[in-house]
């Protein structure tokens, strides 16, 4: 078995929040990695729910593999992370870009968190450097820093896919926004070209899918089918256009339903809000803030 054959990628689309969560396996250690998990969250009664995460629970114990890393791309703005959740049930550690600190302070502000939250990222296990390597079994992985959504998105490159998190989308969506606090369209194009310089055939894997035009949900394309048909970023497509679009298409956008909920559970890690005298948790909407 080559390295790339050890290597079995599956992707898992929370139709609720248009995310896909994926699990990269190693088969010959049964090692794996869970990318980007969801826990449900509706809006309308404050419930949580795992049943997005627990199809991943599923798959691991009827796999019989064993969770290395429970890694996030970046502190997702429309789902909550199960990434707590899956921890306790599987085991692993998890992990995000060290620059989740910025986005935590920033954040620690905008919610007037309580004293005690630490925005020094000790809420994640481990906190990942531009261009760190790592193992998911024997297969070699790399964090690489592809700020402009969020000033700390990684993508994860390992082997020929790379999991490009909120920076490309498929060709026919385009790309993420860059209007969220922190977020900057002059480095996601940097980012963009960053993973659009590495081979032609690499397999790219996107966060999200929202197919238009009634096509089915897909979620892995490559550096060639970008270069050609990304509606933003083709070839040829300058920084300066780029920035142009996107500013002028963001400032068109409705802010995310959960952005709110989302936000300040992800930099907690995942983690609930603390529980208040009454043994609830709650979450804190701040108004005309955002
Ligand atoms: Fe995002």
């Amino acid at each position: 078995m080559s390295k790339s054959d050890a290597m079995q990628i599956e992707g898992f689309f929370d139709p609720g929040t248009s995310t896909v969560s994926y699990i990269v396996l190693d088969r010959e250690t049964r090692q794996c990695a869970i990318v980007d998990s969801v826990l449900d969250y509706d809006p309308k009664s404050g419930r949580t729910r795992t049943t997005s995460a627990d199809k991943l629970v599923t798959f691991i114990q009827e796999n019989r593999l064993q969770v290395q890393w429970i890694l996030e791309t970046h502190a997702h703005a429309d789902h909550l992370t199960a990434a707590p959740y899956l921890k306790r049930k599987l085991g692993g550690m998890t992990g995000i870009g060290e620059h989740i600190r910025t986005v935590q302070k920033v954040f620690q502000g905008v919610f007037n968190l309580e004293p005690q939250f630490r925005s020094d990222g000790s809420q994640f296990d481990h906190l990942f450097r531009d261009g760190e390597e790592f193992r998911i079994g024997e297969l070699v992985a790399r964090a690489v820093h592809v700020p402009g959504h969020t000033p700390a998105d990684l993508a994860y490159v390992i082997g020929d896919a790379v999991f490009v998190g909120d920076t490309l989308f498929m060709p026919d969506v385009g790309t993420a926004r860059c209007d969220f606090p922190g977020g900057n369209a002059h480095m996601l194009y940097a980012s963009i070209r960053k993973i659009l310089s590495m081979p032609r055939d690499t397999r790219l894997f996107m966060c999200h899918d929202y197919p238009a035009n009634g096509r089915a949900v897909t979620f892995e394309t490559t550096v060639a089918e970008q270069l050609a048909r990304n509606i933003h970023v083709h070839e040829g497509v300058t920084e300066a256009q780029f920035v142009e679009m996107r500013s002028k298409r963001d400032a068109t956008l409705d802010m995310p339903v959960l952005i709110l909920p989302a936000v300040q559970v992800n930099i907690r890690g995942g983690e609930l809000p603390p529980r208040e005298g009454n043994g609830v948790s709650y979450l804190k909407i701040p108004l005309d803030a955002l």
